[in-house]
């Protein structure tokens, strides 16, 4: 046996290459994780093996002449987790985030995805991360809808003319066959104007901005949330159509009556959880999560007992089959998601996969053989 360890370094065009923006086949990749989530098979991180991931915040006041203070969605972020069944694998995707980073010429945030071998740990590859997790991100509301909207959904509302709400119109596309219409909502009209000349002719669907967050969704059978910043969108109670499915990947501002009398499925509570847990031991309590938690409202709602965590479907078990989210085609449904690592090991193992089909990438040498074994 050799001493010799490689990995695989694959660079963004390279992870393009390897068909890291194929979302029928990265809807399926997450379906498949959603079906290992309802055995067991799968480990994130933390003591109760459910962690989003550990985070890096920066101070307000520097302690340090060159340490960076707290911005808006400044901060380091790792996220660990255990594939199980065909993918077998443990990865991490990394990353360090800050809005400033615009008005450098930069994406907000900067991911890499590193893979190991969970026997050894050994590296397998380092790999691009922007796009792995853009696409997964969107893949999620695409198995939501697959499982959660009413047959034949027509109409979609868009809130958010960014990266991810693309993804996620791509993923609610692939799932969805009967859609006619597509209003996209963004606080800058331009966003939504363009949004919508590039989705309507990459998907060749009739999709249009409108004026207001209104007309975005009192006729839509899905809507979909992927809005950024501090200004969540105040969805009014009154404007859900009976039957509508709320993919809530960004958080939305509604009235708590909106949780407490719909039906919540979410991609693992158990995570969820584990942020109430955070807020807990927390010297500021729930304030400490309040800004950032995708699903700090509902969270509070659980904490003060409003809402009972037992009443939350995972979809994980409807995807296995074991439970059923939609009763009937009148049931609003309210989808929450947090983001998991399990999504971004498990698409970034399959675009491996790819890439060494295709004898993409750079193999990049650890060691000759290890200085210390
Ligand atoms: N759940 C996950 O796994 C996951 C992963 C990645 C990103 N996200 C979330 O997705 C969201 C979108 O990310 P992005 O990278 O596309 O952001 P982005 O900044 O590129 O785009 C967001 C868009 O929303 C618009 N917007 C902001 N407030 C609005 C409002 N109140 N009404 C309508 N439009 C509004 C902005 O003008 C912008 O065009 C963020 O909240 C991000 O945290 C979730």
């Amino acid at each position: 046996m050799s001493d010799k360890l490689e990995f695989l370094y694959l660079s963004e065009p390279e992870v393009i290459e390897a068909g890291v923006l194929d979302m029928k086949n990265c809807v399926s990749t997450i379906e498949k994780v959603f079906e290992l989530m309802a055995t067991g098979d799968y480990l994130m991180g933390g003591p109760l093996e459910n962690e989003h991931g550990m985070m890096l915040w920066f101070p307000t006041e520097k302690r340090g002449p060159n340490m960076p203070v707290a911005g808006p969605d400044r901060r380091f972020m790792s996220m660990i987790a255990y594939v199980g069944g065909d993918f077998n694998v443990c990865g991490d995707k990394w990353y360090g985030s800050n809005i400033a980073n615009r008005g450098k010429g930069l994406p907000r945030s900067i991911l890499m995805v590193t893979l190991n071998d969970p026997d050894t740990g050994q590296p397998l590859a380092h790999m691009s991360g922007n796009l792995i997790s853009a696409t997964r991100t969107g893949a999620i509301p695409g198995v939501a809808a697959k499982y959660l909207a009413k047959p034949n959904a027509e109409t979609v509302g868009i809130l958010g003319a960014g990266v991810i709400s693309k993804a996620c119109l791509k993923a609610i596309a692939e799932t969805q066959h009967s859609l006619k219409e597509i209003k996209v909502y963004d606080l800058f009209f331009e966003k939504a104007q363009e949004f919508s000349q590039q989705m309507s002719e990459e998907l060749q669907l009739n999709v249009v901005p409108v004026h207001t967050l209104k007309d975005a969704i009192v006729d839509a059978d899905i809507i979909s949330v992927a809005t950024s910043g501090q200004n969540k969108a105040r969805i009014e109670k009154q404007w859900l159509k009976p039957g509508c499915l709320v993919t809530l990947t960004g958080p939305a501002d509604f009235d708590d009556e909106v949780y407490l009398e719909h039906k919540v499925v979410a991609d693992n509570w158990k995570m969820h959880e584990a942020w109430l847990q955070d807020a807990r031991e927390h010297p500021l309590g729930f304030d400490s999560i309040k800004d950032w938690a995708p699903t700090g409202q509902l969270l509070q709602l659980v904490e003060q007992q409003q809402k009972n965590s037992e009443d939350i479907i995972n979809l994980g078990d409807v995807v296995s089959g074991q439970k059923l989210a939609r009763n009937n085609e009148d049931e609003v449904i309210l989808f929450v998601t947090g983001g998991m690592p399990v999504y971004d090991v498990a698409w970034g193992y399959q675009v491996y996969q790819n890439a060494l089909q295709k004898g993409l990438g750079t193999q990049l040498l650890l060691w000759e053989k290890a200085h210390w074994a």
